[in-house]
């Protein structure tokens, strides 16, 4: 009797000592996780706008193909879109503006950015000139955004890829460029 009694004993689990400890190290681990994964998807989520911030440029409408007579002429359109920062989002606002020009007899659009590849003024079209000019440091541009020598821009203005959606809408890819250098570098 007395040796089942000792046999009973030794499958009969840790201690009490010991199983408390582990109890208490359970319930010490449980606590953490559920204090943790909360803090933890809060930090993922604050962190997620500038996950996403430097995305690629995208596409935006900004007028209807028939407002750009196809007479090669460029006219001035503003880009508007939503502005957001890293955490703050904001209602629609002019960005920015751009130049469209459509030759005679066809549906295909050029864009050019309205911002001086000099120092970042705005270009204006001089219609009776048939030219471009910055008024700030008095850059030229041809119609198709040569550069005129001499100009203290040290570069063509910048074009922008633009495209037809099937409703008519002229969508033009809103990019802008580091200023008052050769090279084309987007910002
Ligand atoms: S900013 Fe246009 S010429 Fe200087």
């Amino acid at each position: 009797m007395k040796g089942f009694i000792a046999m009973n004993t030794d499958h009969a689990g840790p201690p009490p000592g010991r199983r408390n400890f582990l109890a208490e190290l359970l319930a010490l681990v449980c606590g953490g996780l559920a204090t943790l994964t909360p803090v933890g998807v809060g930090v993922w989520a604050f962190l997620d706008p500038l996950r996403r911030k430097g995305s690629a440029a995208s596409f935006l409408p900004v007028t209807e193909l028939a407002a750009v007579p196809d007479d090669g002429v460029p006219r001035q359109f503003a880009v508007i879109a939503e502005r957001a920062d890293a955490w703050t989002g904001f209602a629609a606002e002019p960005i920015g503006a751009v130049y469209l020009r459509r030759a005679k007899g066809t549906d295909a659009v050029e864009a050019l950015s309205a911002t001086c590849p000099h120092a970042g003024c705005f270009v204006e079209i001089e219609a009776a000139e048939k030219c471009f000019r910055c008024p700030c440091h008095n850059s030229e541009f041809t119609l198709d955004g040569g550069i005129v020598s001499p100009s203290p821009s040290p570069r063509p203005m910048d074009v922008l890829e633009c495209r037809v959606a099937k409703n008519g809408s002229v969508e033009v890819k809103w990019e802008k460029f580091r200023a008052g250098v050769a090279e084309k570098i987007v910002q």
